[in-house]
This record gives structure tokens, C-alpha cells and sequence, in this order.
């Protein structure tokens, strides 16, 4: 294999060949019984076809709009948002009312008990970042995840202990209060709507279904979200009165009645009753952050994406600048080549994700090696094309838990060219299962992206550094990561992002670089099979049915560990072993939109 370092320089957007994306969807082979492994995989200049039998088709049209578009992984949400696109809603105006939504008709991620990350690029060209993730409580201390022993407990991932002070119901008033056009009364009124009685969904059900006994464990949860002590049938009407009272307030008092109020009550109540830490001060002192974006160059394209406490936009930063220094266009998509340069660049940028990253607040963190194109050389040069450089410290022992927890992400367009990317999440799937109880809504379990004890791995098998220990009013790391990519003539271009804990890096920026470097349109470049590599442990890992078996022998020739994911039972809702839930929209050359919704989690994309 010879290593190119050189830019590698793609057409710019708008000159991509069509032939060459016809090639690469009538390139893809026709399905045939059997694993992935079982059929060699013929790679083409277009970037290659995907492996035989994969799910997802290279052919499928996009979603084509021109006035505005929603792309979020639920239905009712994306026509929440163009609705209000349609009654003359900017992008800001709809995301938040579309976010409020997923906090009704998704509650295993969209919520009001969580917090997030929101990109905004306005039409005028200014990338704003906003940050309402949740805090640890005051009262919370470094070790309050250990036992006697010193060993973690499972208090960061169950229950009251595990709750951070929620940010997303300030972000969404900010975001409002910032940018948007609408009366606020406007864009909270169809969640209410949708919390008085929605049709249930297969995949309300089946996350209810797989979530049931943890759910069951908290009597106040049982109560709102399994109705009769059962999971609701799909097309029953799910009516959630509680939460429709605290969106009313919401609606009514702003915010306040959230942080300070009737609300805020009923937290610190719920709080009290379960022995949480979480109090009316915590919750008062609650504020979101606007910072400056994470923003690097790839191949000429601006990539705009959330600095910490996001891990996401400076570990990609890292990444790229680190597999920009190959032509990985030339090299082909998703061939051994192209894979071995991808983890070895994913396990060293996570080796130093995993290790100096942490809340900005309270550490001073090496943001400029992260963007740096000289640390980006050394980094670089330390990459044998001829063989994987074991992890350090590899612990063969720590099990990696990469499986679907929920987070969700959404990204809208406006007509006027404004964009919102927003990545929101309770952590695990109805966060750590306590609903406050009166107000019908879950709290999350994020306090377990900080670092419980250094060297142990978290729900995301991440074994993090003491940078990002737990303290008092701090935020805990994260890899949400929504971005937002311009071409190289600084128009907007993309607008990516998904859930999937510590793979949500590796995979936001797989799919911008099937676009940038593997000509892929929007329906490809969310299709298109992923892999993972996290630094530890010491893994590459692929989707079910990801990769031929040709290619896994070539890497683990070139001494890769290589893991492919479990798919699960196979009545699964979700696709089994697949990682992530991409929301992706892209600006075509004549400003309209085509925009795709992952069909690893069934969402939608709607346009107007
Ligand atoms: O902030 C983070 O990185 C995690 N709390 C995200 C969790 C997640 O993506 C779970 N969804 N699949």
C-alpha cells in the first residue's frame, strides 16, 4: 500500500460525477441469502459497492425539497417541524418545537429531563454553538459512584444519583429567545398537542418493550409508560396528561416554571423521595453556554461541529487532520486500506479524547493540538501502513458496550438558508428509568459520561481520564456531535449528526467523508455500512454484515482485532448490530435540499 501525503483533492461540490454515483448504486450487487462474508465485495472507482446482503439500497431517491426540510429519526416530529417551517418558522423556531416534540413521541431520547448540543448557522453565515448539557449537582463528589471497595456501582447508569441537572428546556427557550421569529406560545403548542394523545409506533414499542423491567423498578415510571402494567399496542392512543401540564407551563411561564417553579417542585420531590442529590438550587442555577465552535478544514470543506464539553467537534478535528494526509478517495471506500488508516487515526485521536478532554470550565484542555496540523504530522507519521499499532494498554478483559442506549439527533433547514443541527439525549434509554413523578417525564443518566474511576470503562466501554472526574456544577464529557459542513466556497453544505455513544465521532464524520471523499449522495452516504475504533478497547468494530470477509482478513492481517456486532434477536425492531441513527441533510447545487433519514432506527426526513 503507498501512502500519499498529499491533500487529496475531490471536486468541488456541485461537480461531483452523477455517472459516477449511478456507478456506484447500479454497482450494488443484488442481494443474495447468506452473510456478508460470503460474497466478495467489488470495489469500483465510484468508492465501492456495499457488501452483499446489506439492508440498505445505494439506489433509494432522497427526500427533495426547496422551501425547508426535517430530518429526525420520528414522524411526527419531522412534520412538527415543517409545520411550522410552513407557518413562517425559521430553522431555530422549527428545531425547537421539533425538539419538544421528540420529548413527547420519543421519550426513550427526545426529552425535557436531558440535555444537548445545537449548531446554528444562520443564512448569514455565523456558526453559532450552544451548550445545555446537564451539570452534576452541587453535592456531587469525585468518588460518589464507588463502593466501600472503590469498585463502581451501577448508581451513575440507575436511579436518582444517576440524574445531571437537565439543559434542554433552557436551550430550547435560549435558542428561541435568540434566534427565533415565532411567538414562543406557537412553537410549543404542538407538543402539547401530540402529549394530549398520539398513535403508539413500533418503535415506541419496542423500546418500551426492552426497557420494561427497568422501568417497572420505579413505580411513579410504571405508572405513565406501561399503562395496566403493559407496554401500549401499536395504534393505541398514548395520552401523557402530566407532561402535557408541564408543557402547558412551559408554554404559559417560559422556562421558570421548569427551574423554579410548580415544576422544579416536583423534581427536588421525585429527587427526595429516591435519595438523588439534584435539588431547587441546582436547578435555579442552571444556565446554557454559547461557545465558540469547533471549526477545521477537511479536503476544503469548513466543518463546523460542538467544542467541549463535546468531545465530538475537536476529535474529529483530530481524525481528520490525520487521514487527510492520504488519498482516501483513490484508495476506495471501505477497502482494508481505507479502514486501516481510519482506526488507526479513530485510536489515536480517542487515545487523547479519552485521556485530556473534559468540561472547559474547570480544565484547561489542549484544544490547540486537537486542530493542529503540525500535531496532526507527529500523529501521523507514528501510522505503519503495513501493520495496526496495538493500543497501549490494551485490556483484553473490558467488555465494550456500543449497543443502542438513546440519544437522538435532528437537523432542519429554512428556505432563507438557515440550519440547525441538534444532538439531544437522557443518555441511556429512558435515561436511568425515573420519571418525576407528576410530571410524566424521564430524567436522564448522563452523570455516567463522567469518569466513575479512572481506567474503568463506562456504558460506552470509554475508559476515561481523571480530567473528567465528576465535581460539583460541572458538565461531563460527551461525543454528541452536531455539525455542520460548508463546500469549499463557504456555502452551506451539510447537516449530519446521530446518537450511538462513543461511536457518534466515527460516525458523524463517516458520513461526511462518503460524501467528500467517496462522492456518495445523501441516501449512500447514510446507507452505507460503518466502523468504529475507540482506542480501547483494542477493536475494530463493523456493523452486522458490514464488511466482507475478504476485508476483515486483510485487516486482521494487517493485525487488527476486528469485531463485528451483535445483531440481536432477530425480531429486533431496530436493524440488529447497527450503530447509529443519521439525520442527514445536503444542499444541492441549485439550493434545493435532499436530506435522508437513517433507516437503522426507521425515522423520517420531511421537506416542503
Ligand atoms: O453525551 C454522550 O456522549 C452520551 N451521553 C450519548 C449517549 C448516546 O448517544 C446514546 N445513544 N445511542
Amino acid at each position: 500500500m503507498t501512502a500519499r501525503p498529499i491533500r487529496s483533492l475531490r471536486p468541488p461540490r456541485g461537480t461531483i460525477p452523477t455517472l459516477l454515483l449511478l456507478a456506484l448504486a447500479a454497482c450494488q450487487p443484488p442481494a443474495q441469502p447468506g452473510g456478508a462474508g460470503d460474497a466478495p465485495s467489488a470495489f469500483t472507482e465510484a468508492g465501492g459497492a456495499f457488501p452483499v446482503p446489506w439492508p440498505f439500497a445505494a439506489d433509494t431517491d432522497p427526500v427533495t425539497a426547496t422551501e425547508g426540510m426535517v430530518a429526525t429519526t420520528d414522524a411526527y416530529a419531522s412534520q412538527v417541524g415543517v409545520d411550522i417551517l410552513a407557518a413562517g418558522g425559521n430553522a431555530v423556531d422549527a428545531a425547537v418545537a421539533t425538539g419538544l416534540a421528540l420529548a413527547v413521541v420519543n421519550p426513550e431520547a427526545g426529552n425535557l429531563g436531558g440535555g444537548g448540543f445545537m449548531m446554528v448557522r444562520l443564512a448569514d453565515g455565523t456558526v453559532h454553538a450552544q451548550d445545555h448539557r446537564e451539570k452534576a449537582p452541587i453535592a456531587a463528589t469525585a468518588d460518589m459512584y464507588l463502593d466501600g471497595d472503590g469498585n463502581v456501582t451501577d448508581r451513575s447508569t440507575v436511579g436518582h444519583l444517576a440524574v445531571g441537572v437537565p439543559g434542554s428546556v433552557a436551550g430550547m427557550w435560549d435558542a428561541h429567545a435568540r434566534f427565533g421569529v415565532l411567538p414562543w406560545a406557537d412553537v410549543v403548542q404542538p407538543a402539547i398537542d401530540l402529549a394530549n394523545g398520539f398513535e403508539v409506533n413500533v418503535r415506541l414499542v419496542s423500546t418500551l418493550d426492552a426497557a420494561q423491567n427497568g422501568i417497572r423498578a420505579f413505580p411513579a415510571s410504571a405508572r405513565v409508560f406501561l399503562p395496566g402494567d403493559a407496554v401500549p399496542a401499536i395504534g393505541d392512543t398514548f395520552s401523557q396528561p402530566d407532561l402535557a401540564a408541564v408543557l402547558t407551563r412551559l408554554r404559559d411561564q417560559g422556562p421558570d416554571d421548569f427551574y423554579r417553579g410548580e415544576t422544579a417542585a416536583l423534581i427536588a420531590a421525585e429527587m427526595e423521595r429516591g435519595g438523588g442529590i439534584m435539588t431547587l438550587e441546582d436547578l435555579d442555577r442552571y444556565t446554557t453556554v454559547w461557545r465558540d465552535p469547533a471549526t477545521f478544514d477537511y479536503r476544503g470543506y469548513t466543518i463546523h461541529s460542538m467544542p467541549p464539553p463535546s468531545s465530538g467537534g475537536l476529535t474529529m478535528a483530530a481524525i481528520a487532520n490525520i487521514v487527510e494526509r492520504w488519498d482516501v478517495a483513490d484508495l476506495g471506500w471501505n477497502t482494508p486500506e481505507t479502514i486501516h488508516l481510519m482506526a488507526e487515526s479513530f485510536r489515536r485521536a480517542y487515545a487523547d479524547r479519552n485521556e485530556y478532554l473534559a468540561d472547559p470550565d474547570f480544565v484547561e484542555l489542549p484544544t490547540d493540538e486537537f486542530l493542529s496540523e503540525t500535531y496532526a504530522d507527529a500523529r501521523a507519521a507514528t501510522i505503519s501502513l503495513d501493520r495496526a499499532t496495538p493500543s497501549s494498554d490494551v485490556n483484553p478483559g473490558i467488555e465494550a458496550f456500543l449497543d443502542e442506549s438513546h440519544t437522538t439527533h435532528y437537523s432542519v433547514v429554512d428556505g432563507a438558508g438557515n440550519a440547525v443541527a441538534v444532538t439531544t439525549s437522557v443518555n441511556s434509554w429512558y435515561g436511568g428509568k425515573v420519571v418525576v413523578d407528576g410530571a410524566g417525564f424521564f430524567l436522564n443518566n448522563t452523570m455516567d459520561d463522567f469518569t466513575a474511576k479512572p481506567g474503568t470503562p463506562n456504558q460506552f466501554g470509554l475508559v476515561q481520564g481523571a480530567r473528567n472526574a465528576v465535581g460539583p456544577e460541572k458538565r461531563m464529557l460527551s461525543a454528541m456531535s452536531p455539525t455542520i459542513v460548508e463546500d469549499p466556497d463557504g456555502n452551506l453544505f451539510l447537516l449530519t449528526g446521530t446518537p450511538g455513544g462513543s461511536t457518534i465521532i466515527t460516525t458523524v464524520l463517516q458520513s461526511i467523508m462518503n460524501v467528500v471523499d467517496h462522492g456518495m449522495n445523501v441516501v449512500q452516504a447514510v446507507h452505507a455500512p460503518r466502523v468504529h475504533h475507540q482506542h480501547l478497547p483494542d477493536l475494530v468494530f463493523y456493523e452486522h454484515g458490514g464488511l466482507p470477509t475478504a476485508t476483515v482478513d486483510a485487516l486482521e492481517a494487517l493485525g487488527h482485532t476486528v469485531l463485528e456486532r451483535d445483531p440481536g434477536p432477530p425480531d429486533a425492531y431496530f436493524t440488529g448490530g447497527m450503530s447509529g441513527d443519521v439525520q442527514m441533510i445536503m444542499v444541492m447545487p441549485d439550493g434545493s435540499f435532499t436530506g435522508w433519514s437513517d433507516p437503522r432506527r426507521g425515522g423520517k426526513t420531511v421537506g416542503r
